[in-house]
């Protein structure tokens, strides 16, 4: 044996260690995936004590400690906003008055633990006190409490390497001699799945989770090769659970605990227990399902196959079975099929399928499928050998001749298959297909037959026609099969399928891609901009305006059909100005199959917009997708600026300049319009000329071409006059287009100036950011602003001010001054011309994002002015811009 002992010596100096943790003498915790409930997915901040008390009564009486789940955690905000005399962390004296020593004794009373939560960092997520450079002292106190697990976060980092901080809590922890199961929340930024087994027991692996499919899907994908990490004592954490919040549908939640389970995630309810529905409950104790996630081996699950939105992940049981998840993510319910050999099974006459969603037991030959609807799943555990009482696994299938999409009043055909796959045969099939109402379905043959084999599907035939009025969208065509079987209980059975197509049409000539309805929009917070970003403001990128373009949060998936008849998508992508200079987030196109044809890398908030231009050539259906980068999904404002679309047919793109115009009532201004024959026909009859307002004049004549060849362009100036009498406030005035196509009908397209016509008698106008700063004053981006800036931190302070100068009138005295500000709630801001006595301007508002006016009078001098905006003493309101008038 010597010879092993030197073997094994030689390869631990040549072989490093996973990255540099130091090996952490960890104690030996969650031999399976750690489950239990923390408090931030549903509550937030807004926590206390008898919310987890109560939480621990439920997890008792709803029967979910019997089912397994055993840590209580509390997340972020439970302690004070500052540390006790002594330098100790403390909990909220509010919130938490009884301490967390007597709620770990509560907890521990109910046969539970206790789970706590800090960050590897100078203050936690939420800005309360955090451990770096306290982890001795921090640990201390948490084994004090007796608490069993720490969740320990990665906010306020302070500049250091992640393993550095997270490996002095491991030791801390260590050296308190109490166990406690040490959780890192690293957002798998710095690939810990290489070196946090060494010093804790799971890992995040990716950004905050939120309660949408969107960021399931995504976090889902990113769980992709990291199988090979984990095991007994060391788990990839995908982030906790959202079921039962809201934010998805029971057929969602149900994939989402699925693929969960059997990715071996620490099961951790995120939802408020103590006012679940019953349907909730039975969800998340599903014990079959749990018995995945917690069998022995802790082998975790992975995708075996992908094809497009059709996923199949399995994972190895100790047992020698298999357990399966039949995925669809797509929109249209489709069938989704394995095989035991494909999950690894040794070869046997027949293996026995168990659906542990319907405690259904079946037998088959080999085939594992189902037809799954949109957003669905079937979980199996399949294993060798035959069931006592044997009933055979079926399958029920739509598929149509549509590739999925079809036309407003095409007829097209739908076949509806039902298949044997185990023995014996099964008796008296008959076949149904349900159509939409309004939607005509005749059955071209027959829909039933007396016996089905196995290898042999039985199949029928119908003939579906769509409503020619029928709205855009997703519709579903519903089928089932039922039948008889000759063992078992005789009983008459029914097997669902789930078809579905899609109405749409295909976009003609280049298109902006927020003038056509997505099939599908998935988005990561509220619904996606059009031409507007999340906050309902204009688009702005980095400060360049976007007038059109797509704004969905991440993360998101926005599919368009294209019908295989484009060329080109392009677009500008970057965060939106709203975030103010946060969010992180990537861009993926995707053609059909999920095929990556373009991507990005992180792009951050602030940061100018990078340009893509990808080849689209025979895409049937075109999917954006945003992932929620590095970090969590807040304020990832993502925008796909100018998102474009260039296909077969006539088309025009329309620019004018200049995009804004600002300009007092009576004045005159020059716009001109150029108009790009971008299709691929030439057009005719062309014109081009602003659409002004009722009371506008424009001069100039209309640009006109009798033909225009593919790639021809035609321009014109035109001066346009705002009539005297004009309110104040923007109005938009298009460059208005209008050809006729090859095939006869008369598009039209166009752009917009938008025009901001300023009070009367306005004699000077500065921009807030064009001034002189002083102290914290700072300008920040405002996508509702004019000039898309303004100024902000003013006030709390002598030094932090705002000097406007050259503001210069004609004649001595009282002006108007009209103010452009932002502010929630009401605040002052001290107003003092040419060095003058201080006038205070009280402001009250709603929002930092969208400026409000006051007007206040002011006396100025002929020639140059200077106005100063200040408050010593309290912050005042951002500033947009300011106006003088007479
Ligand atoms: C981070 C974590 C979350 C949660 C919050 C609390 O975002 O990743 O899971 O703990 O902090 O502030």
């Amino acid at each position: 044996m010597r010879w092993l002992t030197t073997l094994m010596l030689i390869l631990a100096v040549l072989v490093p260690l996973p990255a540099q943790a130091a090996t952490v003498d960890k104690p030996p915790l969650a031999p399976t995936p750690p489950m239990g409930w923390n408090s931030w997915n549903k509550f937030r901040c807004n926590i206390d004590e008898n919310l987890i008390r109560q939480t621990a009564d439920a997890l008792v009486s709803s029967g979910m400690k019997d089912a397994g789940y055993e840590y209580v955690n509390i997340d972020d905000c439970w302690m004070a906003t500052q540390r006790d005399a002594a330098g100790d962390l403390q909990a909220d004296p509010v919130r938490f008055p009884s301490g967390i020593k007597a709620l770990a004794d509560y907890v521990h009373a109910k046969g539970l633990k206790l789970g706590i939560y800090s960050s590897a960092g100078t203050a936690t997520c939420q800005g309360r006190p955090a451990s770096l450079g306290h982890e001795r002292a921090d640990a201390r106190k948490f084994a004090e409490w007796e608490v069993d697990l720490l969740k320990y976060d990665n906010c306020h980092d302070g500049g250091i390497p992640a393993i550095e901080r997270f490996t002095a809590m491991a030791e801390a922890l260590r050296a308190t001699g109490r166990p406690i199961l040490l959780s890192v929340c690293e957002w798998g930024a710095n690939q810990p799945w290489n070196w946090a087994g060494e010093l804790g027991h799971m890992w995040r692996t990716t950004g905050d989770i939120a309660d949408r499919w969107g960021s399931m899907v995504a976090i889902l994908d990113q769980q992709v090769g990291l199988e090979k990490y984990s095991g007994p004592g060391r788990w990839n954490d995908p982030d906790m659970l959202e079921v039962g919040n809201g934010g998805m549908t029971m057929t969602e939640y149900r994939s989402h605990l699925s693929l969960w389970a059997l990715l071996n995630a620490p099961l951790i309810a995120g939802n408020d227990l103590r006012s679940m529905s019953e349907e909730v409950r039975e969800m998340l104790t599903n014990r079959e399902v749990i018995a995945v996630n917690q069998d022995w081996a802790g082998v975790q699950g992975h995708k075996i196959s992908d094809s497009g939105d059709l996923e199949v992940w399995a994972k190895p049981l100790s047992d020698g079975g298999a357990a399966v998840v039949l995925f669809n993510r797509g929109a249209v319910g489709a069938e989704v099929a394995t095989s035991a050999a494909e999950l690894g099974l040794p070869a046997a006459p027949a293996y026995e399928v168990r659906d542990l969603w319907s405690g259904q037991e079946t037998v088959t030959l080999g085939k594992v499928r189902a037809s799954i609807p949109s957003h669905g799943s079937r979980m199996y555990v399949v294993r060798r050998g035959v069931p006592a009482k044997p009933v055979p696994a079926v399958a029920t299938a739509v598929r149509t001749d549509t590739e999925g999409f079809v036309k407003p009043g095409q007829t097209f055909a739908a076949t509806v298959s039902f298949a044997v796959d185990g023995l014996p045969a099964v008796l008296a099939a008959e076949v149904a297909l349900t159509a939409p109402e309004g939607w005509t379905i005749r059955p071209e043959g027959r829909t039933g037959t007396p016996v089905v084999v196995p290898g042999r599907p039985f199949e029928a035939r119908f003939a579906v026609k769509v409503p020619g009025d029928v709205r855009k969208g997703v519709f579903e065509l519903p089928a089932r099969a039922t039948y008889k079987t000759v063992a078992g209980d005789g009983a008459e059975r029914e097997e669902p399928g789930y078809g579905s197509v899609i109405v749409a049409e295909a976009p003609r000539g280049s298109q902006w891609l927020s003038d056509l309805d997505p099939v599908t929009a998935d988005v990561g917070f509220g619904t996606m901009g059009r031409d507007r970003n999340i906050g309902g403001n204009p688009i702005r990128i980095a400060g360049v305006p976007y007038g059109k373009g797509l704004a969905p949060h991440a993360a998101s998936e926005v599919t368009y059909y294209l019908g295989r008849g484009c060329t080109r998508f392009s677009a500008d992508v970057g965060v939106d100005d709203g975030s103010r200079n946060r969010g992180t987030v990537t861009f993926h196109v995707l053609g059909d199959g999920r095929e990556e044809l373009a991507a990005t890398g992180v792009i951050k908030g602030g940061e100018r917009a990078t340009s893509l231009d990808v080849d689209v050539s025979g895409v049937l259906a075109l999917t954006l997708v945003t992932g929620i980068g590095p970090d969590n999904n807040n304020n990832d404002h993502s925008v796909w600026g100018a998102a474009r679309i260039a296909c077969a047919g006539p088309s025009t793109t329309v620019t004018a300049t200049p995009t804004e115009v600002e300009i007092g009532a009576g004045g005159t201004f020059e716009v001109s319009g150029r108009l790009v024959a971008d299709g691929t026909e030439p057009i005719t009859d062309v014109r081009l000329a602003p659409s002004a307002p009722a009371g506008w004049t424009v001069s100039g004549q209309a640009a006109q071409a009798e033909r225009l060849e593919p790639g021809g362009t035609l321009a014109g100036s035109w001066q346009v006059t705002v009539p005297a009498g004009a309110d104040p406030g923007a109005v938009e005035l298009p460059v208005a287009a209008t050809y006729r196509a090859q095939d006869g009908s008369t598009p039209s397209d166009s752009a917009t100036v938008k025009v901001l016509v300023r009070p009367a008698g306005v004699v000077a106008v500065k921009e807030a950011e064009s001034g002189t700063l002083g102290g914290a004053a700072r300008v920040s981006n405002c996508g509702a602003c004019s000039g898309g800036k303004k100024v902000g931190n003013l006030g709390n302070g002598a030094a932090n001010h705002l000097t406007l100068g050259a503001l210069t009138v004609a004649d001595e005295g009282e002006y108007r001054l009209i103010l452009d500000y932002l502010v929630s709630g009401t605040r002052s801001v001290f107003v003092s011309v040419n060095g003058g006595p201080a006038a205070e301007v009280r402001v009250s508002g709603t929002s930092f994002a969208v400026p409000a006016t006051t007007t206040v009078k002011v006396a100025l001098r002929a020639g140059v002015n200077e106005i100063r905006f200040f408050n010593d003493t309290a912050f005042g309101p951002d500033l947009d811009r300011v106006m003088l008038a007479s």
